[in-house]
C-alpha cells in the first residue's frame, strides 16, 4: 500500500502503526528508509526479516531534533558537534557512543550508534509526531538497489508493507557517514556530503576510513547492485566496445556524455556531468535499466575526483557482484 501522507490523519495514522511495533517505509532526501521504532525490539526485527539483512550490521537511528540526542548519544566531541551544526537536518550519519538504552539489535552490539536527522519534510512531521527515535535502512533487499521513490519500495517488497510517498529522493545517495566515536573522525561511507564541503564548513580535514573493524556499508566488496550483469567502461574503452560489439546482446547503457549509440543499444539513460543532478538520478536509472530486460548494463565512468567519490564507490561495488 502507498499512503499519500499530506493529511494529518495520515501522518496520525502511521505514527499509530509504527507505535504499534509495524515497519514502514518512508521517504528521506537520501534514499527511501525502513522504519520501525528504534526501541522495540521485536519491530527491529521484522525490518532485519523484510531485508534479509544479516543482524550483525547495525542500523542507522532518525531523529527529528538534536534535543533528543541525550536518550541515544552519552557523549559527543567538539568534532562532531561542528559537523550536527554545519549539516543537520541532512545527508550526514554521525557514528557516536551509545547510551545503554539503545536496543543491542540497533547497534549489533557494539558500543556506537549511528544517528541522522533527515530534512525531507515528510520524515521530518513523521519524526515529529512520533517523538521518538526510528531506525531506518535503506528499503531495498540486502545487498540490492536503493530505493529513491515509493515505486522502488512497493516493488521490492510484499504488497502489505505501507510505503509513504515522499516524491523522487532529492539527493539520491545513501548519506555520508562519519564515525565520530573515536579520537579522530573518518568518513566511513562516502555521500554528497564531500571532504571538500566538510572542510569547507566547519575547517575539518577528515579523511576516509581504509581499513576498520566496525561493521559498515564499505565493508562489503558486493552492493547496490542490480540483477542484471553491470560492467563499468572508461568513456573511450565504451567507445571502442559499442563499435565492436556483436548485436547478439541486447545493452543498457547509462552514460554522462552524449554519443551515438549502437543498434545493440535496447535502453540509453543520459544522466548530468552535474555530479549533483546525476547523484538524484542514479538509482532511478539503474533500477530502469535492470527492469528493461537488456542483456547487460554497459556503465560509462563518471568523471573522477572526490565530488564523484560516493558515485564511483557505489559503481564498484554493484559491479563486483558480476567479477
Ligand atoms: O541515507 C541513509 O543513510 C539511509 C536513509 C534511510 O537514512 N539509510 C541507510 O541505511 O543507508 P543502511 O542501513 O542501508 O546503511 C547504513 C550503514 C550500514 O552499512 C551500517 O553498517 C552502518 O551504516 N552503521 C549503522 N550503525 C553503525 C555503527 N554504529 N557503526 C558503524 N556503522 C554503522
Ligand atoms: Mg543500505
Amino acid at each position: 500500500m502507498i499512503i499519500d501522507s499530506a493529511t494529518p490523519e495520515a501522518i496520525a495514522c502511521i505514527v499509530h502503526h509504527l507505535k504499534s511495533g509495524e515497519p514502514v517505509a518512508i521517504p528521506t532526501e537520501t534514499v527511501y528508509g525502513l522504519a520501525a521504532d528504534a526501541t522495540n525490539p521485536e519491530a527491529i526485527e521484522k525490518i532485519f526479516l523484510l531485508k534479509r539483512r544479516p543482524l550483525d550490521h547495525p542500523l542507522i537511528v532518525h531523529l527529528a531534533h538534536i534535543d533528543q540526542l541525550n536518550f541515544w548519544v552519552r557523549s559527543m566531541s567538539d568534532a562532531a558537534l561542528s559537523l550536527a551544526q554545519a549539516f543537520w537536518p541532512g545527508p550526514l550519519t554521525l557514528i557516536l557512543k551509545k547510551t545503554e538504552q539503545v536496543p543491542q539489535l540497533v547497534t549489533a552490539g557494539q558500543d556506537t550508534v549511528g544517528i541522522r536527522i533527515p530534512s525531507h519534510p515528510v520524515a521530518q512531521k513523521i519524526l515529529q509526531a512520533f517523538a521518538g527515535g526510528l531506525a531506518a535502512p535503506s528499503a531495498n533487499p540486502f545487498m540490492a538497489l536503493s530505493p529513491t521513490t515509493a515505486q522502488h519500495v512497493r516493488n521490492a517488497f510484499p504488497a502489505d508493507l505501507w510505503v509513504v510517498e515522499g516524491g523522487a529522493a532529492e539527493v539520491g545517495l545513501e548519506s555520508t557517514i562519519i564515525d565520530c566515536s573515536g579520537e579522530n573522525p573518518i568518513i566511513l561511507r562516502a555521500g554528497m556530503i564531500t571532504p571538500e564541503a566538510i572542510q569547507h564548513k566547519t575547517d575539518l580535514i577528515i579523511p576516509f576510513a581504509e581499513h576498520t573493524e566496525i561493521k559498515h556499508a564499505g565493508q562489503h566488496t558486493v552492493h547496490y547492485a542490480p540483477n542484471t550483469r553491470l560492467r563499468l567502461f572508461s568513456s573511450d574503452a565504451l567507445n571502442q566496445a559499442l563499435e565492436n560489439h556483436i548485436a547478439t546482446q541486447q545493452l543498457g547503457l547509462l552514460i554522462y556524455q552524449t554519443r551515438t549509440a549502437s543498434s545493440a543499444v535496447k535502453k540509453m539513460i543520459c544522466l548530468s556531468n552535474q555530479v549533483d543532478q546525476y547523484a538524484q538520478k542514479f538509482y532511478a536509472a539503474l533500477h530502469e535499466l535492470d527492469h528493461s530486460a537488456c542483456d547487460e548494463i554497459w556503465v560509462e565512468l563518471p568523471p573522477s575526483g572526490e565530488a564523484w567519490q560516493a558515485i564511483h564507490t557505489r559503481l564498484k561495488k554493484a559491479a563486483a557482484k558480476f567479477e
